[in-house]
């Protein structure tokens, strides 16, 4: 079970409903520049993204053919409360259709028209009236577990979006039933979801490469945000900042296969061993001592710089991990969540349990 009392931003957004925020252009540019090989002629998908509005689609339609796409599709959500132009793309007045229906662009062809080297508003309107582009009403409401969008993914090579984050079990669930890659955004404690933690440790998805620091993404006005700081509108635009938004893909990375440079050396002093679990407590990532050979719990953030070659993740100071690898690790049966130190569980977090697989002795 997740610790309820988080109160994170997945929770808030899962219990609100809250789903309304959108990424920007710069977030996915930062993100996407480094998979730039890997959608060469690719059918990529964005699935909870309304083509007039999300800077996804802007990001694939401007880039398609330096990316060398076989084609993009996008479809939106009709209950999506920015469905009638909050994000307009683009800022093409005219260009989307009016009314709250959900729509799916499929772009095939993409054409510099006015030759300026890029893919501007010049283009985007001449790409819909280009025959070998499609705009249309979905027939259903574009829910992305509709038998249409399924059909629709069912094409699909690649999906990239940030999806609703009060359906990311869900969601994730189905990218992985379809076998599709996938580049999406979500909340680091999903990390502790029993199923997603299970296709973690199997090596099926991992974290992509831009983690660090906070996202601002732009919402409608009437979004409530209780916390002053995380709000700024900029030109009449309201944003609001996530710290702990990060990105999960099944795309090849260059950077799992990077070695965690570790510093220090194992002392028992410095590394508490747990009342309740046979492994050793390390507090930061970076403190990971390089010449232990046992079992440690260390935070969740671990996975930024989880390389599978160098590391074995064994499980999680969870309650809900009973996999045998972790029971095996168990020495309370009264005491099956957190990890207590000297008799006080001080982790708010659930801690991976991990091995360094390059110690031997
Ligand atoms: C976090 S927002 C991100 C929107 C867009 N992908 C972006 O990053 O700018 C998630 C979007 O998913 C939509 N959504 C919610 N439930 C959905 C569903 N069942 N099927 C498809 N889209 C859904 C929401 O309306 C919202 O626009």
């Amino acid at each position: 079970m997740v610790n309820k009392s988080l109160n994170s931003n997945f929770h808030k957004a899962s219990k609100a409903k809250k789903d309304e925020f959108y990424t920007q252009l710069v977030d996915i540019e930062k993100e996407l520049k480094h998979y730039k090989d890997q959608f060469r002629n690719k059918v990529v998908y964005c699935n909870c993204d309304d083509p007039y509005e999300s800077n996804f689609f802007k990001y694939f339609a401007a880039n398609f053919n330096s990316l060398g796409l076989k084609k993009l599709i996008t479809t939106s959500y009709i209950k999506s409360s920015i469905a009638g132009g909050q994000l307009p793309l683009f800022e093409v007045k005219g260009l989307k259709p009016k009314g709250k229906e959900p729509f799916k662009i499929e772009l095939n062809e993409v054409t510099d028209v006015d030759a300026d080297g890029a893919v501007g508003l010049t283009d985007v309107k001449w790409l819909l009236k280009n025959n070998a582009n499609i705009a249309t009403p979905l027939k259903g409401d574009g829910d992305f577990r509709s038998e249409e969008c399924i059909g629709l993914l069912g094409q699909a090579d690649i999906v990239v979006t940030n999806p609703p984050f009060s359906l990311f079990r869900e969601y994730v669930a189905q990218l992985v039933e379809y076998k599709k890659k996938f580049i999406i955004l979500g909340d680091q404690n999903a990390i502790t979801y029993k199923d997603f933690f299970k296709l973690i440790k199997e090596n099926k998805l991992w974290l992509g490469y831009d983690n660090g620091g906070t996202k601002w993404f732009q919402v409608p006005m009437d979004y409530d945000i209780p916390t002053e700081s995380r709000i700024k509108i900029e030109n009449g635009v309201k944003f609001f900042s996530m710290g702990r938004i990060v990105w999960f893909t099944n795309m090849e990375t260059t950077k799992r296969h990077q070695e965690l440079t570790l510093y220090k050396k194992y002392t028992p002093e410095e590394y508490p061993r747990y009342d309740n679990y046979e492994a050793i407590n390390v507090d930061k990532v970076s403190d990971i001592p390089m010449n232990y050979k046992g079992a440690m719990g260390v935070p969740i953030t671990f996975l930024d710089k989880y390389n599978p070659n160098q590391f074995e993740i064994i499980g999680q100071t969870h309650s809900g991990d009973n996999s045998p690898e972790v029971e095996l690790l168990r020495k309370d049966p009264e005491h099956r969540h957190r990890g207590i130190v000297h008799g006080e569980s001080k982790e708010k977090y659930a801690r991976i349990l991990i091995k360094n697989k390059k110690v031997k002795k």
